[in-house]
């Protein structure tokens, strides 16, 4: 069990929570958190946002039951914080472009900050969110409000993509970098239960067989899965 420092909201229904401690985690892993006793009975994953030397950030929205009561949260409240899990993104050398929808921006700051050189592209379909923090972690920002993001993004001279958000997003991305030879990272996200591998509940197939996205993703080379409507759980 964690301890809050701090649980802000920064736009519509849209939170930072800071939990106090030294926690492990890479860019693109996941914790499981839990703000409550027994009900509901499933923690719920949410990748890391940021991380310092005595604390851990997650950059969350307020989607149904579970993440309301993570809102309620308090400085000085306990926070049940398990991870990290999940495999997260490669460290890659040379520049790479970060290319996020939305909420799924979230876990791309930390990969900012981790990266050695990062263009971030920032798309939100109403209200920007957590922008200014990239604009000290990444080389270039560019931020999108009410259009679309890839048609902001050039493809040349990155040594690879990583992108989590919309479906929709991913998949013209996907299509934008066909035949560039540019490595594409895609984070997904489907419903989870254990978050370690144990229960199968976010089974996905790839190519190479059925896989698990707690265990051996979130994070999976595009050319992997098939982007399909699996994923669709927004
Ligand atoms: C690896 C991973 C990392 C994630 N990182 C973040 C993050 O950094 N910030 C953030 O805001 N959210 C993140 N999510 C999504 C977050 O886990 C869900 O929004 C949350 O579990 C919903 O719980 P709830 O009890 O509030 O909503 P519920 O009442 O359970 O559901 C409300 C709505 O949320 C949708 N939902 C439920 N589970 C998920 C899920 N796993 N992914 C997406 N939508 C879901 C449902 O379809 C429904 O529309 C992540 C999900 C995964 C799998
Ligand atoms: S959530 Fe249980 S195997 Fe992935």
């Amino acid at each position: 069990m964690a301890v809050v420092r701090s649980n802000v909201r920064i736009a519509s229904d849209v939170y930072i929570l800071e939990a106090e401690g030294h926690f492990a985690g890479e860019m693109g892993q996941f914790y499981m958190l839990r703000g409550w006793d027994d009900y509901p009975l499933l923690s719920r994953p949410i990748s890391i946002h940021d991380k310092t030397e005595d604390g851990i950030r997650f950059l969350y929205r307020v989607a149904g039951y579970g993440t309301e009561k993570l809102s309620r949260l308090k400085a000085g409240d306990p926070v049940g914080l398990e991870g990290p899990f999940g495999n997260g993104f490669p460290q890659i050398e040379g520049r790479v472009a970060l290319v996020g929808g939305g909420m799924g921006t979230a876990p791309l700051y930390y990969a900012a900050k981790r990266l050695a050189s990062a263009d971030a592209y920032l798309g939100f379909s109403a209200e920007a969110f957590g922008v200014e923090p990239f604009r000290e972690a990444a080389q270039a920002v560019t931020v999108n409000v009410g259009g679309y993001i890839v048609d902001d993004f050039r493809p040349d001279g990155y040594a690879a993509v990583f992108t989590c958000g919309p479906l929709p997003m991913m998949r013209a991305l996907a299509a934008k970098l066909d035949g560039s030879g540019i490595p594409l990272y895609v984070s997904l996200e489907k419903r989870m239960a254990c978050g370690v591998g144990a229960c199968l509940v976010c089974s996905c197939a790839t190519k190479s067989g059925n896989r698990k996205v707690c265990a051996d993703g979130p994070v999976f080379r595009a050319e992997e899965v098939e982007l399909n409507d699996d994923f669709n759980i927004h």
